[in-house]
C-alpha cells in the first residue's frame, strides 16, 4: 500500500536518467518482452505463436480488449471495422492541399489529428461508448488513409473502400489497385503484409507508445494521442530506420557492394555512420521478430522476384557484424527493421511509405496502451523532472549596458 512515487517526491530526491534506460513509467498488462531471451510476448501469447496462427485483426482484439475473441466476437468487431473505413468527403479534400512529393509520414498525423474536427462526438476520453467508437474509427480508417497518401504520390484517383474484403486485403486494392476492377490480391501478398502487421502490432514502451501515453496522460483523446504517436514512430532511430536500411543497402550496392568496408566505417564511427536496423534498446540477443521476418524475406521475395542483391548485401552484413567483436561486445543483434523494408519494396511500396506500414501495425498497440492507462487509477499527468544546470541567480542589464 505504499506510494513509493509519493514517498520519493516528500524526499525531494530526483533521478537523472537520460532516455528513460531505467526508469519505469507506468504498470502495464499488455506486452512482455525479455531483452536476453530474446521473448516477446502480447498478453501472454507468444510472437512465433500468433505469427504463425492469428491473423492481424484478431490480434488487434486481443491487444485491445486484452482476451482472444470468440469466432463471433471475432466476427463482430471484424464487421464494426468493415463499416468505417470510408472517410468523410472533406478529409478526402486534405489531400489535395499536401504536395504531392510530401512524405507519408506527416500525412498520416495530419489526417488523423484531423479526426478530432470529424468526431467531436467521440473526444472524451472517460466515456467508454466514445472511446470505442474512436477506436473502431481509427482501426477501419487509418488504412484507407495511407491509400490515399500513396495515390496522392502517385497522381492516381482514390479508391472507395471495398467492404466486402479484409482489412489488408482491402488496403493493398486502395493502394494499388488502378483501375480498381483490374486488381486481384494476390493471397500469399495478404498473408505476408497481415504477418508483418501482427509483428509490429506492440512492443510495450518505446518512443512512440510513450508519446501516446504521455499526450494521453493531459487527457487530450485518442485521434490527438495517436497522432503523436505517429510524429514520433517517423523518426530514424524508431520506425523510420525502415527506410533508412533499404536506403543504406542501395548506398553499399551502389558505391561497389563492398562490405566489410561499410562495417569498417561503422565501427570506426565515421560520420557517425550506423548500421540501420542494428541494435535495440531492449534486446540485447536476436529480435525475435526479426527471426521470423527473416524466414519470411527468402519466400516473399523468390515468389514476387524482389531484388536478390539486396537480399545478398543485407546477409552478408549480418554475417559479417555477428562475427565482430565492435557488435558482439555491445550485443547488437538486427531488429525488425532489418529485413522488412526489403519485403515492402518486393511488394511494391516505395521507400518513403514503409514507416507508414509500420504505423499501420502498431496502430492497435498505441490504442490498447492509450486505453489501459485511462483505465488506471494510478495515472498522473506525464511531467518528467530534471537537473537544472543553468546561470544562478543574476541581476538584468539594460540594452545599452550589455
Ligand atoms: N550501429 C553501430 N553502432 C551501434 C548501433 C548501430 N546500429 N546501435 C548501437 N550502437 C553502439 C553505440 O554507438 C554505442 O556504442 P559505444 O558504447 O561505443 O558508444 C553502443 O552500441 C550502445 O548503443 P546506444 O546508442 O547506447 O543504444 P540505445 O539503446 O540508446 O539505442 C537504438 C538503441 C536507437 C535502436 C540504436 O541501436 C540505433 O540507433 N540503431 C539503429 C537504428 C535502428 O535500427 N532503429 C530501429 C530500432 S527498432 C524499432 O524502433 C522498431
Amino acid at each position: 500500500g505504499v506510494d513509493l512515487g509519493k514517498l520519493l517526491a516528500k524526499t525531494g530526491l530526483v533521478t537523472l536518467d537520460p532516455g528513460f534506460v531505467n526508469t519505469a513509467a507506468c504498470s502495464s498488462a499488455i506486452t512482455y518482452i525479455d531483452g536476453d531471451a530474446g521473448i516477446l510476448r502480447y498478453r501472454g501469447y507468444p510472437i512465433e505463436q500468433l505469427a504463425e496462427k492469428s491473423s492481424f485483426l484478431e490480434v488487434s482484439y486481443l491487444l485491445i480488449y486484452g482476451e482472444l475473441p470468440t469466432a463471433a466476437e471475432l466476427e463482430d468487431f471484424t464487421h464494426k471495422i468493415s463499416r468505417h473505413t470510408l472517410l468523410h468527403e472533406d478529409l478526402k479534400r486534405f489531400f489535395d492541399g499536401f504536395p504531392r512529393d510530401a512524405h507519408p509520414m506527416p500525412v498520416l498525423s495530419s489526417a488523423v489529428s484531423a479526426l478530432s474536427t470529424f468526431y467531436q462526438d467521440s473526444l472524451n476520453p472517460f466515456d467508454p461508448n466514445q472511446v470505442e467508437i474512436s477506436t473502431i474509427r481509427l482501426l477501419a480508417k487509418l488504412p484507407t488513409i495511407a491509400a490515399y497518401a500513396y495515390k496522392k504520390s502517385v497522381g492516381q484517383p482514390f479508391l472507395y473502400p471495398d467492404n466486402s474484403l479484409g482489412l489488408v486485403e482491402n488496403f493493398l486494392r486502395m493502394t494499388f489497385g488502378f483501375p480498381a476492377e483490374n486488381y486481384d490480391v494476390d493471397p500469399d501478398l495478404v498473408r505476408a503484409l497481415d504477418l508483418l502487421f501482427i509483428l509490429h502490432a506492440d512492443h510495450e514502451q518505446n518512443c512512440s507508445t510513450s508519446t501516446v501515453r504521455l499526450v494521453g496522460s493531459s487527457e487530450a483523446n485518442l485521434f490527438a494521442s495517436i497522432s503523436a504517436g505517429i510524429n514520433a514512430l517517423f523518426g530514424p532511430l524508431h520506425g523510420g530506420a525502415n527506410s533508412a536500411v533499404l536506403e543504406m543497402l542501395e548506398g553499399i550496392r551502389d558505391s561497389g557492394g563492398d562490405v566489410q568496408a561499410f562495417v569498417n566505417k561503422v565501427k570506426n564511427k565515421e560520420d557517425g555512420v550506423k548500421l540501420m536496423g542494428f541494435g535495440h534498446r531492449v534486446y540485447k540477443n536476436y529480435d525475435p521478430r526479426a527471426a521470423i521476418i527473416k524466414k519470411t524475406a527468402d519466400d516473399i521475395l523468390n515468389k514476387l522476384g524482389g531484388d536478390d542483391s539486396l537480399l545478398d548485401i543485407a546477409k552478408q552484413l549480418e554475417e559479417h557484424a555477428l562475427s565482430d567483436e565492435y557488435f558482439v561486445s555491445r550485443k547488437l543483434y538486427p531488429n525488425v527493421d532489418f529485413y522488412t523494408g526489403l519485403i515492402y519494396r518486393a511488394m511494391g511500396f516505395p521507400t518513403k511509405f514503409f514507416t507508414v506500414l509500420f504505423a499501420l501495425g502498431r496502430l492497435p498497440g498505441w490504442i490498447a496502451h492509450w486505453r489501459e492507462m485511462m483505465n488506471d487509477p494510478a495515472t498522473k499527468i506525464g511531467r518528467p523532472r530534471q537537473v537544472y544546470i543553468g546561470q544562478t541567480e543574476r541581476d538584468y542589464k539594460p540594452v545599452a549596458e550589455r
